[in-house]
């Protein structure tokens, strides 16, 4: 408290964010960062970018990269917002298009910053929970006349919902907005983004975080109709008319274009997550079906938090929310084979049937 602080400022309880420890030898399985290093394309782009690139603002609007992103989409320029993560661009919709209404409805667990952009924009966040298999409930979800916002594959379950039942949730009254964030996109999940070109009350949003290895940069978009797209642009323009810097613009374009890359990394990382699902399960463990790069597990005879403290003393850092219902799971992102197989060999030393 200090009574400099705004009361919003006084009341914010703020997002934490995983840990980012720099100790040697750690296996880090925590944030869901990709496995593998990033394109070479975009190394490459980082490497060229220029010395008057740098001394000059870059491009405000980010037209390269938006017409990348556009083009792999098959949505106009106009269709496309990038910002700084896509913790950035939920932040613009938070404020500049669910903030038309005083409440939305998302899902009981879903990513923990969404309440923290609730109470930071004085919405009111309605909750429905998750089904026991720990899908979302699209019939409870329609019974609200709210915004509806959720993650697709969600976090930190990994379970994703059909495009069917997307298009159920956007079909079910035009007036609402339906954000679906699609920070795991490319690990199998249906995307919600062909429904674009008829629905107008849909706003998708993804990340390079995950999908192509460069959560380091910072660059996250939302697909949408012009008319949203020209909301959040409005926004930006009164916040910060430079979210991406010349270097994050260059990368991200090349990353995008490098559409291989981004084939062949998710082949191998939806092989390893399917390794390590049916190694755990052959442990004991329940694991959810993930169509993320992550698994969220729980072993019906180890409680999380012991399982939690072991693999860090054997230096393998996984995450863990001590709240229920899931003070039990671990949520372990796919690692490597490697790092896979050493998770698999640690946690075979202590539960092996
Ligand atoms: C569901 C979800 N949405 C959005 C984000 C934010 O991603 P970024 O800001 O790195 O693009 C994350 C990050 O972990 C996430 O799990």
């Amino acid at each position: 408290m200090s009574k400099f602080w705004s009361s919003v400022v006084n009341n914010l309880k703020p997002y934490t964010p995983g840990e980012q420890p720099k100790v040697p030898g750690l296996i880090k399985l925590n944030t869901n960062e990709h496995c593998l290093p990033p394109s070479t394309e975009a190394m490459a782009a980082l490497g060229n970018v220029s010395s008057e690139a740098l001394r000059r603002y870059p491009d405000p609007e980010s037209t390269a990269l938006r017409r990348a992103i556009a083009n792999a989409e098959g949505l106009s320029e106009g269709q496309v917002f990038v910002g700084n993560g896509s913790d950035e661009v939920l932040a613009h919709i938070f404020q500049g298009l669910l903030s038309s209404n005083d409440s939305l409805v998302a899902p009981d667990i879903t990513y923990s910053f969404y309440p923290v952009w609730a109470a930071l924009y004085g919405l009111k966040l309605k909750t429905e929970a998750l089904l026991a298999d720990f899908t979302i409930d699209v019939n409870r979800l329609l019974q609200h006349p709210e915004s509806i916002l959720l993650a697709n594959p969600n976090a930190p379950t990994g379970r994703a919902l059909t495009l069917a039942e997307i298009k159920r949730l956007v079909d079910s009254n035009p007036d609402r907005l339906v954000v679906v964030d699609e920070a795991y996109y490319g690990f199998g999940a249906d995307s919600a983004s062909s429904l674009l070109t008829e629905a107008e009350n849909l706003i998708v949003t993804r990340s390079l975080s995950k999908s192509h290895a460069l959560a380091g940069l910072r660059v996250g978009y939302a697909l949408g109709s012009a008319e949203l797209i020209e909301g959040l642009t409005r926004v930006k323009d009164s916040f910060n008319s430079y979210p991406l810097d010349a270097c994050a613009q260059s990368v991200a374009t090349a990353a995008i274009e490098d559409t291989q890359w981004l084939s062949r990394s998710s082949a191998l990382v939806t092989e390893n997550r399917d390794r390590l699902t049916q190694d755990l399960r052959d442990l004991g463990f329940e694991v959810c079906p993930s169509l993320a790069n992550f698994i969220f597990v729980q072993h019906p005879q180890h409680e999380g938090r012991d399982l939690f403290e072991y693999l860090r003393a054997k230096n393998i850092l996984v995450r863990r929310w001590d709240k229920k219902p899931i003070a039990n799971f671990l949520r372990i992102t796919v690692g490597t084979h490697e790092e896979c197989s050493a998770l698999v060999q640690c946690l075979k030393e202590r539960c092996a049937p």
